[in-house]
């Protein structure tokens, strides 16, 4: 089974790509993807805040296995929350273990990355790597341009209605994360 494929796809659904869940492909279980893809590849992938359920060791194992059912040349674009992000309110809520009650979306967050230590997972992995927005240490925030046509992530400051002051020069970001193109080398 190749094709454009969302993992931890929740009740996202974008057109021209395949939304699967934890069920289906699971990042922590080395089976399920052999069972999904047979002897098949992925054209692409596309996750957008699901790396940091895992934690660091399951977030680097993840990163091999896509490797392996990725096309050469291939694309993985995923996203995760900003460590670096400096708004108190959004480092409260992806915190480890979310900010409480139990229950919340984000109370099995596992880790907080910031764009160094997301991006080493990566190329540690085989990808080469790009980072297509993310916030320095200093709190800066980088960005370049990217074509949500080869992976639209919503919570960016693209596309999230979050940042529609931002993208209008009115005003800062109000939601952020680290985005990047890790790519299968040909
Ligand atoms: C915050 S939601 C994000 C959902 C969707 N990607 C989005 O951006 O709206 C986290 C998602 O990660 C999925 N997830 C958690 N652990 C996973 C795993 N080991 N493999 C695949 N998906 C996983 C959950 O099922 C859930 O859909």
């Amino acid at each position: 089974m190749g094709g454009r494929i969302i993992l931890g796809a929740g009740e996202q659904t974008w057109d021209g790509w395949r939304a699967t869940q934890r069920e289906q492909l699971d990042l922590t279980d080395r089976a399920s993807f052999a069972r999904f893809f047979g002897t098949e590849l992925a054209d692409a992938f596309l996750c957008e805040h699901v790396w940091e359920h895992l934690s660091l060791p399951q977030g680097q194992a993840a990163a091999r296995l896509c490797w392996r059912y990725l096309q050469p040349g291939g694309v993985l674009r995923v996203a995760v929350p900003d460590a670096h992000f400096p708004d108190p309110e959004y480092q409260r809520t992806v915190q480890v273990g979310g900010p409480g009650p139990a229950g919340h979306p984000a109370a099995d967050h596992q880790i907080v990355y910031d764009a160094r230590t997301f991006a080493e997972v990566f190329t540690q992995a085989g990808f080469e790597v790009v980072l297509l927005e993310y916030h320095d240490p200093s709190g800066r925030f980088h960005a370049q341009p990217w074509s949500p046509e080869a992976g639209p992530v919503y919570r960016s400051a693209r596309l999230d209605h979050r940042n529609a002051e931002y993208r209008a020069g009115r005003g800062p970001l109000g939601f952020a994360s680290i985005i990047l193109d890790a790519r299968k080398p040909a």
